[in-house]
C-alpha cells in the first residue's frame, strides 16, 4: 500500500506544511485533496519563509510530483500569484505540478457570495476568509459549478457568464453593502485562466491509481484540521469540504484500503481563528502570551488566533474519525517558561464528567475539566535529539500518548526544517 495521509488535528494551523516538507523526500507524489486558498501553509528553510496556499507542500522538493485534486477548489486569481511567488525558488513548477479536470473553480462572485453571506450574518457569521470557499462547494453540491476540465471545451465562458449572472442576482437577494467592480475583477480572472491553462490538467485518479499500481509513494496533505470538517467539525463553524480522512479518498478517488498511515499534527496547545466555541480558550495573560511567543496571526488573513490549553476530549475524537496512526506534536517550544501547563481531559457537560465530544460544545455546555504538570523552562529550539528533551517535556508527551493511545512520532522545536525530532 502506498497511499499515507498528513491531517490536522485541531481548527487548522497545526504546521501541516512544514512536516510535508520534511517527510516529502521519502515520497513520490504529494496530492491536496480539499479546501483552496483559505489555507495557508507556512515552510521555512534556509532563511526564507514561504507561505503555500493551494499548491502541494512538496512543490520546493527536487524530485517530488505535486497533485491539485478534484476535490480541491482553485482560484486562478490567486493560484497564478502563487505561482508567480514560486518565480524566485527556480522551481519548474510546469513539471511538477499537475491539476485534476475535476477540481473546481472560484469566480470572483463567488468571493463576493462569501463576503455577502457573512454581512448578512451579522453577529453569528462564521468567519470565513471570505476566499468563496463555501459558495464554490454549494456550486458543486448543486451541480452548477465550473470545473478545470470545462476550460478545454469551447462554451465554457457562456456557462461562466450564466453562473455569474446567477450570482450577482442571489447577492443583491442578500441586500447588503457590498462595493465592487466585477468587471475589473473579471479581466483578472480571464487573465488568470489563461495562466492556469499553461499548466497540465489530468485525469488525477487514473494518475494516482496507475502511480499506486506502480509501486509509488503517495503522501496526501490535508488543510485546514478536522474540528473544521464539514460533517465531524464544530458546524456551522466548519469550512465548506471533508478535512478528515474520509475527504482524501473522494478528493483523490483513492480506494481507502489504499491508505497505509495516518499522520495526525497537533499543537501542544490549542488555537482557532474565525467564529465558534472553543471550550479551552483562554481570555489571560497566558493566552496572549501563547499568541505572542507562538506568532499566531492567520497565514491567509493575518487574523490573530484565538488561543488556548490542549483539549485531549477534542483531539481523541480527531484521532477516532481520522484513525490516526501516528503523531507528530508542534510549537512544544513557544511553552517553555510557562509556570503550569494544563491539558483538558474531560468536560463537565449537564452536571456530568464526559470523556467524549459531545452534539453542542458551546461555552454554556461545556467546561474543560484540567490536569496540570509543571512546565519545562529550556529553551527547546536548539535542541536537535530526543536525549536534550527537559523531563518535564517527556513527561507531558508520554502523557499524550498514555492518554491517546497513539506514539508521537515527531517533534517539532521550532519553525525551520532543521528543527524537527525523531522519536
Ligand atoms: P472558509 O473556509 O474560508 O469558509 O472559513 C470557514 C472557517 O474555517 C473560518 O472559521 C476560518 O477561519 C476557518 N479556516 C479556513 N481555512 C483555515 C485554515 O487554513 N486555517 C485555520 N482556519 C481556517
Amino acid at each position: 500500500m502506498a497511499v499515507d495521509l498528513l491531517l490536522g488535528l485541531q481548527w487548522g494551523d497545526e504546521g501541516k506544511g512544514k512536516i510535508v516538507d520534511v517527510l516529502t523526500k521519502d515520497y513520490d507524489i504529494i496530492a491536496r485533496f480539499q479546501g483552496g486558498p483559505n489555507a495557508g501553509h507556512t515552510l521555512e528553510f534556509d532563511g526564507i519563509k514561504h507561505v503555500l496556499r493551494t499548491i502541494p507542500s512538496g512543490i520546493f522538493h527536487k524530485t517530488a510530483m505535486n497533485v491539485i485534486g478534484n476535490g480541491v477548489v482553485i482560484d486562478p486569481v490567486v493560484f497564478v500569484k502563487e505561482l508567480e511567488g514560486l518565480d524566485q525558488f527556480d522551481i519548474d513548477y510546469k513539471a511538477k505540478l499537475i491539476i485534476s479536470r475535476k477540481a473546481h473553480l472560484i469566480l470572483p462572485t463567488h468571493r463576493l457570495l462569501d463576503a455577502a453571506s457573512e454581512a448578512s450574518k451579522g453577529k453569528a457569521k462564521i468567519g470565513s476568509t471570505l476566499k468563496g470557499i463555501g459558495p464554490t462547494y454549494m456550486d458543486k453540491t448543486g451541480r452548477n459549478g465550473i470545473r478545470v476540465g470545462d476550460l478545454e471545451l469551447s462554451d465554457w465562458k457562456t456557462k461562466y457568464r450564466n453562473l455569474a449572472d446567477k450570482h450577482e442576482a442571489m447577492i443583491s437577494f442578500y441586500n447588503v453593502d457590498i462595493q465592487y467592480d466585477l468587471q475589473e475583477m473579471e479581466t483578472e480572472f480571464f487573465e488568470s485562466v489563461t495562466r492556469l491553462k499553461e499548466l497540465t490538467f489530468i485525469d488525477s485518479e487514473e494518475y494516482l491509481n496507475q502511480a499506486i499500481k506502480a509501486g509509488k509513494t503517495i503522501l496526501a496533505e490535508g488543510a485546514q484540521g478536522s474540528l473544521l470538517d464539514i460533517d465531524f467539525g464544530t458546524y456551522p463553524f466548519v469550512t465548506s469540504s471533508n478535512t478528515t480522512a474520509a475527504g482524501a479518498c473522494t478528493g483523490l478517488g483513492i480506494a481507502p484500503n489504499k491508505v497505509k498511515d495516518v499522520y495526525g499534527i497537533f499543537k501542544a496547545y490549542t488555537t482557532r481563528v474565525g467564529s465558534g466555541p472553543f471550550p479551552t480558550e483562554l481570555f489571560d495573560e497566558v493566552g496572549a502570551e501563547m499568541a505572542e511567543v507562538g506568532r499566531e496571526f492567520g497565514a491567509v488573513t493575518g487574523r490573530p488566533r484565538r488561543c488556548g490549553w490542549l483539549d485531549l476530549v477534542a483531539l481523541k475524537y480527531t484521532c477516532e474519525v481520522n484513525g490516526v496512526t501516528q503523531l507528530n506534536m508542534m510549537k512544544g517550544d513557544v511553552l517553555s517558561g510557562f509556570d503550569t501547563l494544563k491539558v483538558c481531559t474531560a468536560y463537565t457537560y449537564k452536571g456530568e464528567t464526559i470523556t467524549h465530544l459531545p452534539y453542542n460544545i458551546e461555552p454554556e455546555n461545556v467546561n474543560p475539566v484540567y490536569t496540570e504538570f509543571p512546565c519545562w523552562k529550556e529553551d527547546l529550539t536548539k535542541m536537535r535529539n530526543v536525549d536534550q528533551f527537559p523531563k518535564e517535556l517527556n513527561d507531558y508527551i508520554d502523557f499524550l500518548e498514555k492518554e491517546l493511545e497513539i506514539p508521537i512520532k515527531i517533534v517539532s522545536v521550532g519553525p525551520d526544517r532543521t528543527q524537527t525530532i525523531l522519536r
